[in-house]
């Protein structure tokens, strides 16, 4: 079957691509193959005078390069000549006689969009599936199918750069604002529109295009020294933001540039050069790694398939309006749209509550992602109350209440007896088991854990723990439930720490204990960051709050003993009532709500004198050994169910940083033995704590690896 059906009426054809057995487009070899039979078709067939090139999907232009056969190239060179190969086909479609307009509606990303951008006009829908982008960077790759120079020439360098850098992608409206597409229309009259304009750009011929006007960033492109500020300001951006452990997006600005400064051919050599480069490279490996771990959960429930299938959820109930509670509810509302109710122990809490939610809403209403008919239609789904009532209607109730097991299980019981019995709970408890909440329940099979993260609205994970008593029906729904909140879901083990928490117990730990030792604050968490963590630890118990860190500290350490055994140092803070973040004392100083530079007086408090030339190795060693030597114990006992879900959940959970891999992906890298060596280093001089995890012993001994070869 083939992926491309024209119709020419008229002497307009109109391509209609359609990768047969697919959801989306993708551009394989095989569909290169029959797109350029096309292209000559398109070339030498005097009968036509124009074409267009439109999607058969419901909500996909087209999504990219076919990443699956993309990875099956192994040499730096058969990479560069696919880039070399994929610019050299765009150039045909550019360099046709007849004019070919794009008939964008749905993804436009990667691939998709540089043959857009070599198409002689764009129409957009103006519909939210509708985004157009060039999101290499994010798989440790540039643009190299000509992006890197069409981009830049179309809507200027400083807007190309800062699509190119970042990997975002822009809806229609922003797209038209940009001059990246030429036309926005409803999706209903698209293809009547483009078959139009090609009609229309035949007769009157292809219009050379006039830089745009109105556009602020213009004057300084149009001269070197307003664009060497330019690609400056780019490179120092993308320094403070990668600390040198991404070569993409500086190989990017390098296309562009060459191209700009030195030619359109020169710009596509770099171009392919790079891509060859960075595609056979480890960062790109790890990252498309990471982006084939994502789709994978994406299709897994956390359920054997097909034993049970998720309930709709047509009202959320949620108990407890803080913090926590508030972020779920303007979450779920704005993101599934679902009929939320508040439920607190007052009313003035419950309006709290409700103005926190409503923030998410009008966040997104002022930046343009909703309309105002939208937002007020979604403001009017939210509401509360001091009583249980409309939790009837529940189909899920979500429990954010404080961290206190007699109070969790008092708040079960009541929304048993609030709800039908087909209702499901969940708990948002970071610390408690599961199990315990649910141990006097009248239906353990409808009670979960759902483990958001906060700021509920960033964060982009959520870990589901469902008990040995839980019906799968309540696993699929709860899992399913936090993918429409926009979460990617792991289904972990009823553990204590469940897997997030687990690894960060230890790591937190030993910071603290490193501070305690007089190892500089700042020293720590910059060599944290250097490493490629967004935060360094003790910034980051900072943001957690010392309050929820240290009890979270004491549970782990009742669950695992010794070697979690938590030091006085957050005590002897908390003792001076420094809370973190929050309260606006911790180990930094904040400054209107600002971190403003390490505070002195901690130092003081916990008796010591910070050392001077303190080694940095020696901190990243015992920070990173310890996170690692718990994620392979973790592991072990099964907190998670695969290396994949585990890595996945240091990413999107604390950070983790991606092009890493993750803790478990690092310990293959590293190998079992030169593991179990630095632990047994490690435990020489800093005690039992650092004692090789079993499963690394035995890792040894079978040769195996976390991840299967
Ligand atoms: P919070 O103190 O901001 O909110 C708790 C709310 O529960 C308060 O508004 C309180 O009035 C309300 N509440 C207490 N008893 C109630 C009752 N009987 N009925 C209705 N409402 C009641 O606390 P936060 O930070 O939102 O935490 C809530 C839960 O989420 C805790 O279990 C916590 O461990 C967990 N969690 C917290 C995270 C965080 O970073 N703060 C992250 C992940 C989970």
């Amino acid at each position: 079957m083939s992926a491309f059906t024209t119709v020419v009426e008229n002497g307009i054809a109109t391509v209609t691509f359609d990768l047969p057995g697919e959801p989306v487009n993708k551009l394989s070899d095989a569909v290169k193959v029959e797109f350029e039979a096309l292209l000559i078709r398109l070339r030498d067939d005097t009968t036509i005078r124009g074409a267009v090139l439109i999607s058969g999907k419901p909500d996909n232009f087209i999504a990219g390069a076919d990443i699956e056969e993309f990875t099956a190239v192994t040499t730096e060179s058969a990479a560069e000549r696919l880039s070399f190969e994929g610019q050299e086909m765009v150039s045909r479609v550019e360099t046709l006689p007849t004019p070919v307009v794009a008939a964008i509606h749905g993804a436009c990303l990667g691939g998709g969009l540089e043959l857009a951008l070599a198409c002689h006009y764009r129409i957009a829908t103006d519909h939210p599936k509708t985004q157009l982008g060039l999101p290499e960077v994010q798989l440790g790759l540039i643009p190299g199918a000509g992006g890197c120079q069409r981009l830049p020439r179309l809507i200027g360098v400083r807007a190309a750069l800062d699509m190119i850098l970042s990997g975002r992608s822009e809806r229609g409206t922003k797209a038209l604002r940009l001059g990246l597409v030429d036309e926005l229309v409803p999706p209903s009259i698209l293809r009547a529109v483009a078959v139009a304009t090609a009609d229309r750009l035949a007769r009157e011929g292809i219009p050379r295009r006039k830089p745009r006007g109105g556009f602020p960033g213009l004057a300084l492109d149009r001269t070197a020294a307003g664009r060497r500020l330019v690609y400056r300001a780019a490179e120092k951006r993308v320094r403070d933001k990668t600390a040198g452990h991404y070569p993409a997006p500086l190989r990017a600005l390098d296309a562009v540039r060459v191209g700009l400064e030195d030619g359109i051919t020169a710009g596509l050599a770099a171009e392919h050069r790079a891509f060859g480069e960075l595609a056979v490279g480890d960062v790109s490996r790890k990252l498309v790694q990471v982006f084939f771990a994502t789709t994978a959960l994406k299709k897994d429930d956390g359920i054997p398939p097909g034993s049970a299938v998720p309930r709709q959820i047509r009202r959320l109930g949620i108990v407890g309006a803080g913090f926590m509670g508030a972020g779920i509810a303007g979450t779920a509302v704005a993101n599934v749209e679902v009929d939320t109710r508040l439920k607190d122990a007052d009313l003035v809490r419950v309006g709290r509550g409700l103005k926190t939610a409503g923030a998410v809403l009008a966040d997104r209403y002022r930046r343009r992602r909703l309309s105002r008919a939208q937002y007020e239609r979604l403001g009017a789904l939210l509401s509360g109350g001091d009583d249980y009532r409309g939790f009837g209607r529940a189909d899920l109730v979500i429990e954010a209440v404080f961290e206190d097991l007699a109070l969790k299980r008092q708040v079960l019981a009541e929304v048993e007896a609030a709800t039908r019995p087909e209702a499901i709970f969940a708990s948002n408890t970071s610390t408690i088991p599961i199990r315990d909440i649910a141990a006097e329940a009248r239906r353990p099979g409808r009670v979960i854990g759902m483990h958001f993260f906060s700021p509920v609205e960033k964060m982009p994970l959520l870990e589901v723990i469902p008990t040995e008593a839980t019906d799968p029906e309540a696993i699929v729904t709860a899992v399913r439930f936090g993918r429409r909140m926009g979460k990617t879901v792991i289904v972990v083990a009823d553990h204590p720490g469940f897997w997030v928490n687990r690894l960060l117990a230890p790591y937190l730990n030993e910071a603290a204990i490193m501070v305690a030792e007089g190892v500089p604050i700042d020293v720590i968490d910059r060599t944290m960051t250097a490493w490629g963590f967004p935060v360094g630890p003790i910034a980051l118990l900072d943001e957690v709050g010392l309050d929820v860190a240290q009890k979270a500290g004491q549970v782990m350490h009742a669950a695992f003993g010794d070697r979690l055994r938590p030091p006085e140092t957050l005590g002897r803070l908390l003792a001076d009532g420094r809370q973190g973040r929050k309260n606006g004392r911790g180990f930094y100083r904040y400054q209107d709500g600002h971190k403003a530079g390490v505070d002195d007086s901690a130092y003081a408090l916990l008796g010591i004198r910070p050392i001077e030339n303190a080694d940095t190795g020696v901190i990243e060693r015992r920070l990173v050994y310890a996170m690692l030597n718990e994620a392979a114990m973790a592991l072990e006992d099964g907190a998670v169910r695969s290396a994949r879900d585990g890595d996945i959940g240091a990413l999107f959970g604390f950070g983790f940083p991606a092009f890493r891999g993750g803790p478990l992906r690092l310990l293959d890298d590293l190998g079992a033995q030169r593991v179990v060596d630095t632990l047994r280093d490690l435990e020489d001089v800093h005690g039992a704590r650092f004692s090789p995890a079993g499963s690394l012993i035995t890792t040894i001994l079978h040769g195996g690896h976390y991840y299967p070869a």
